[in-house]
């Protein structure tokens, strides 16, 4: 006698992250994940100063998307330290608050820090706790002579060197790169002969 054979298929939910440059159309989800992670705390940061109103480093915004929806997100910028360096400022990290815990900041991290190197830059940046981002290679043993405006605790200052010295001696403050000499000349007469008039008719 053949003996039917029931298998019970358990059902398996497999939440696949998927780390991937950021897209325009990410940037409502962005959003809404940096709201859910900071709060409205997040746009008086001292480093928010410095990125508003201006675009990422190119290449170098990252989002972990998980069945579709945006639940992490790191940026860089590229900003000046000192007279005379040119680094990178990572933030803001953020990982959904449903979703912590299960290494997908730890990937983003790394990610971003593996493109970052590859595209040639050779130091960065961030302000946060120590004892997270200590993993990542950042400390505070060489950003004690820079200052972020408006940053009073500046223990939170961390660097990350991806070649070695790039942050030897580096001292002063921190701030959006100049704009090259071209770009100034053209807003500085800009500035003089004011915007278009439309014609009388
Ligand atoms: C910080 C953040 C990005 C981490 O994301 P995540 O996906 O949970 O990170 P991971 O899963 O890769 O790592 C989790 C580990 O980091 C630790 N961790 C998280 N935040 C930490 C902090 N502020 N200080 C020390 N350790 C921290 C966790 O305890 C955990 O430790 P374990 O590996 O020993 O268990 C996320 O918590 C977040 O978005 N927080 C809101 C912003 C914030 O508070 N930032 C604080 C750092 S400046």
């Amino acid at each position: 006698m053949i003996q039917a054979q029931v298998t019970k298929v358990q059902e398996i939910h497999v939440q696949a992250t998927r780390i991937r440059q950021e897209k325009a159309s990410d940037a409502a989800a962005r959003e809404a994940l940096l709201d859910a992670a900071y709060g409205p705390v997040r746009f008086t940061k001292p480093s928010q100063r410095l990125r508003a109103g201006r675009a990422p480093a190119p290449g170098l915004s990252y989002v972990a998307v998980e069945d579709g929806r945006v639940i992490g997100s790191v940026r860089l910028w590229e900003v000046a330290a000192g007279s005379d360096r040119s680094v990178l400022l990572l933030g803001p990290l953020a990982v959904h608050p449903d979703c912590r815990n299960r290494g997908i900041g730890g990937a983003l991290m790394q990610h971003a820090l593996r493109v970052a190197r590859k595209r040639g830059h050779t130091a960065i940046l961030l302000v946060g706790d120590p004892a997270y981002y200590g993993r990542f290679g950042f400390s505070a043993e060489k950003t004690g002579k820079l200052w972020l405006p408006g940053l009073p605790d500046r223990s939170r200052l961390l660097g990350h060197e991806m070649a070695a010295g790039a942050l030897d001696g580096v001292r002063g403050s921190i701030r959006a790169p100049r704009k090259p000499a071209r770009t100034r000349l053209i807003d500085a007469v800009a500035g003089l002969i004011g915007p278009p008039q439309p014609k009388a008719a």
